[in-house]
């Protein structure tokens, strides 16, 4: 079974003997030959050259044996041809913040196939690097998070910014969501003709929502683009980091993969959400410990998994730059080497 087969075997919830992984963030500052390359480039520049981008998402394949490669970008680029100043340093700073209402009709709507296009390079190119048997996947961040950066929420610190505009202004900010949905389905729909087999949803800030509140404020605009990628038969997954308060909710949703974060046990996942295809969850933080801790947590969530039909590894969040590749070479090596027994 090549790369590409097992992940869409378990993507269809099909039951196989080994577990494909990848990791978010998984081309980033952890590796020494990321930082290596990056020498010569700004995070801005590495996005935006499609063989350089093509490169680093290369890496965590063919130095890691990683199982899918996601495509080098960033959720927040969609927001520069919206007419705003985004740089990285290495977080995103963005300017200005949407702070009044009135800022909203300088928005320029715009053709994300036209200026976003270089995403839809780096895919190409990263097809013809890594060759048909390895699966590509693409992503956008969901409205309801690029929206909280816009808002200047850069941390839980700062994400009242982002709810205070939302009540004080709710016909605006509904408008800007809407705009961000529309150009999400666009941008995704280009990612996935360029070469994208699947294509991940990241909504790291909807877990400080109530229920409520992500029915208001995500769950809609969600389901618009999970509703037009279905159409096309896309595969789509979506991850939430604080997915606990809304397991109910999600089985609504017209998705392949869920991507679970750390917090909620796989057990508890796997109860709400079957038949679904579910991703995770192992504690980013885990892979600061010793290799043996490694090789526990990763059978032991690999252990609680052996049952379920449609299942792939990964980290409960982004990988961490202060990360040993030791560690995650031997994270690799744990989920390679087991072999599923659902007897057993
Ligand atoms: O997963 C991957 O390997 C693909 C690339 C990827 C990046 N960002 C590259 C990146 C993906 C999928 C993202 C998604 C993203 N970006 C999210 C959603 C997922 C999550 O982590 O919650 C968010 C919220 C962002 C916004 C963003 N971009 C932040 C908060 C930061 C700073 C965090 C950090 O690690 O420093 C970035 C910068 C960024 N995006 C880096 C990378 C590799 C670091 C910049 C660098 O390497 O110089």
């Amino acid at each position: 079974m090549t790369k590409k087969e097992l992940f869409m075997a378990n993507v269809r919830g099909e039951y196989t003997d080994h577990t494909p992984i990848w990791i978010m963030r998984q081309a980033g500052r952890y590796l020494p030959e990321y930082r290596e390359f990056k020498k010569n480039y700004s995070f801005e520049q590495l996005c935006r050259t499609p063989r350089a981008a093509a490169e680093v998402t290369a890496q965590p394949i063919e130095i890691l044996d990683l199982d899918a490669a996601i495509i080098f970008s960033d959720i927040l680029l969609i927001l520069e041809p919206l007419g705003i100043n985004l740089r990285f340093d290495p977080g995103p700073i963005i300017s200005p913040h949407l702070e009044k209402p009135e800022q909203i009709a300088s928005y320029s709507a715009f053709d994300p196939a036209d200026k976003l296009q270089f995403v839809g390079d780096a895919i190409a190119e990263t097809r013809k690097r890594l060759g048909d048997d390895i699966p590509i996947l693409g992503f956008c961040g969901a409205p309801f998070t690029v929206f909280c950066y816009l808002c200047g929420t850069r941390g839980a610190r700062d994400f009242f910014k982002t709810i205070r505009f939302l009540s004080n202004h709710p016909a605006e900010g509904k408008k800007v969501l809407s705009i961000l949905t529309d150009l999400s389905i666009k941008y995704l729909k280009m990612q996935i003709s360029a070469g994208a087999d699947a294509v991940q949803i990241f909504d790291t800030w909807a877990g400080e929502l109530s229920a409520d509140e992500f029915s208001e404020w995500s769950l809609p605009y969600l389901g618009k683009i999970l509703s037009a990628l279905a159409k096309e038969n896309a595969i789509t997954s979506l991850y939430i980091k604080g997915l606990h308060q809304f397991l109910d909710i999600i089985p609504s949703l017209n998705l392949d993969i869920v991507s679970v974060d750390w917090k909620v046990p796989m057990s508890v996942a796997s109860h709400s959400l079957s038949p679904m295809t579910l991703q995770g969850n192992l504690n980013p933080l885990t892979l600061l410990g010793p290799e043996e801790l490694v090789v526990n947590k990763t059978r032991q969530l690999l252990d609680e998994m052996k049952r379920y039909n449609g299942y792939i590894f990964n980290l409960g969040h982004g990988i961490l730059p202060e990360t040993p590749v030791s560690n995650v070479k031997t994270l690799v090596k744990t989920v390679h080497e087991y072999k599923r027994n659902r007897d057993a």
